[in-house]
């Protein structure tokens, strides 16, 4: 594809038809993590920085929007410095520079986007805005040779979607929560059991030591390829208060939950896989560090899929996949004026 330098309108290739090597710095600051990164033609990490906000708001017990915009203003000159040092690459010689436009908290995205736009203007550089969703699904481009068609299961924070990708740049959701995200509903079920933020890699941790059927949980009946998590939450605020302030038998109830939710995304997953036909799968997202969704998912090899899961530092947020998308997805926003945006 075509992309244009911002100040002398010159054409650049960029993406999987250009001859010439791409090397795309992007920006991410969606939320609680500020990362910049530079990636060689969308599978090659050359620098991968990533500074975390975690300590900051542990101690609020989420993160406070106001403040991770503030952490992001005060990293963001420091991350990209770290990529370009990294790298050893100059700015001259970076083909263009993306930042993740949405869905996220808004005062966050503005540093990165604003800083992305502001180097592709000083060097003269086509800017590439980017979707996060997008960019968790491309994270599995990263060192494989995974090409489309595929079938994508995207968990995060956020969202929990089953994605069709047929190519680079036709993607369709065939089915989403109804509801609560896989992380909001780890995130929540771990505040229930007095489990610290960030509450989902916690409570995968404890269930690996719990037995996943000491509890039956619900598992939703909600039809086709949707998903609901708050009956499941609901169930488990029940069990909590059964105990009635008896020591919770917290690494069972965990792997209960854990056995519960995983087997729902799995079976659906699944279902999409066989239905249309194709023979790779894969994860994505903040949840798809999750060691029992892994397992799970993993299992289908035994099925003759091929399955992708990105190691877990490309599995929450990071730059590195938001370059990678800025390299293979045509579905970008490049113009200069893109405003931020929350949700979908
Ligand atoms: O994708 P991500 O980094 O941010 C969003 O775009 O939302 O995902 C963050 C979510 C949080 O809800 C966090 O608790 C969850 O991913 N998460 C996990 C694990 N690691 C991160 N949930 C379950 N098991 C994990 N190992
Ligand atoms: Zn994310």
């Amino acid at each position: 594809m075509e992309k244009e330098c911002l100040f002398s309108g010159k054409k650049v290739q960029i993406g999987v038809d250009s001859t010439d090597d791409n090397y795309i710095m992007a920006i991410e600051s969606s939320c609680d993590e500020t990362a910049c990164a530079i990636v060689k033609n969308g599978r090659d990490v050359v620098a991968n920085v990533v500074a975390s906000q975690i300590k900051t708001h542990e101690k609020f017990g989420g993160v406070i929007p106001e403040i991770a915009a503030r952490e992001h203003l005060d990293s963001i000159n420091i991350v990209v410095q770290e990529a370009f040092e990294q790298s050893g690459i100059n700015p001259e010689d970076i083909s263009a520079f993306a930042a993740t436009v949405g869905p996220g908290l808004v005062g966050c995205l503005l540093v990165g986007l604003n800083a992305a736009k502001t180097l592709a203007l000083v060097y003269d550089k086509p800017f590439i805005g980017v979707n996060h969703l997008n960019a968790h699904l491309c994270a599995n481009y990263i060192d494989t040779d995974l090409k489309p068609p595929f079938m994508a299961l995207l968990v995060s924070g956020g969202h929990t979607q089953i994605i069709d990708v047929e190519s680079y740049s036709k993607q369709t959701i065939l089915g989403e929560t109804i509801d609560d995200a896989v992380g909001e509903a780890y995130d929540k079920v771990a505040r229930l059991i007095g489990l610290p933020y960030p509450g989902g890699p916690r409570l995968d941790k404890l269930a690996q030591e719990g037995n996943p059927i000491a509890f039956e949980l619900p598992i939703s009946k909600v039809g086709g390829y949707d998903f609901s998590f708050s009956g499941l939450k609901t169930a488990v605020l029940r069990l909590v208060k059964s105990f009635d302030g008896r020591e919770l038998p917290v690494s069972d109830i965990c792997a209960s939950f854990q056995e519960c939710v995983s087997k729902t995304l799995v079976k659906k997953l699944k279902k999409a896989v066989e239905e249309k036909g194709y023979k790779q799968v894969v994860i994505a997202g903040g949840v798809a560090a999750n060691s029992e969704i892994r397992k799970k998912v993993f299992a289908l090899e035994n099925e003759g899929y091929k399955v992708f899961a990105p190691p877990m530092k490309y599995c929450t947020d990071n730059a590195s996949m938001v370059a990678s998308c800025a390299y293979f997805n045509t579905n970008t926003f490049d113009d200069i004026d893109v405003e931020v945006f929350s949700r979908v």
